[in-house]
């Protein structure tokens, strides 16, 4: 009996964060694919060029805003936009780490489809 009951739970629990996942993936206008790379372990060097990746897998037919990669730290968005108005369907973009940002290991890269969907933190470190 208590085994069912924990069941149960553990079955409600699961239900409710799939439909939390799935929920934006209904709205077929809604896409903000996962970053790929840089992830978890990533050291980047300042003034380096890299190609940003993504799961381009099942994009939606239509793609209403404007796609746009920025770098963040904990205290938030750094300007400018790394790159910008790119196809978001390749999977990929090169950019290149600006000279000018500090050193550091709580960058992010923020991708924007039709959402931010953030990577990881990584490392970036001097040239
Ligand atoms: C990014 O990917 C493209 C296509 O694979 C490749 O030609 C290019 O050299 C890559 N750039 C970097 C910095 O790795």
């Amino acid at each position: 009996m208590k085994l069912t009951i924990s069941f149960t739970a553990l079955f409600i629990a699961c239900s409710a964060t799939l439909s939390a996942f799935a929920a934006p993936l209904d709205k077929r206008d809604v896409w903000s694919p996962p970053v790929l790379y840089p992830h978890e372990g990533t050291v980047w060097k300042l003034g380096a060029r890299h190609n940003v990746t993504w799961d381009a897998s099942n994009p939606p037919k239509l793609i209403s805003n404007g796609a746009a990669i920025y770098l963040r730290r904990t205290n938030g968005m750094l300007q400018p936009a790394l790159a910008e108005g790119f196809d978001l369907r390749t999977g990929r973009q090169e950019i290149t780490v600006p000279s000018s940002f500090e050193p550091g290991d709580d960058y992010r890269v923020v991708l924007f489809g039709d959402s931010g969907n953030w990577s990881p933190e990584f490392t970036i470190e001097r040239a």
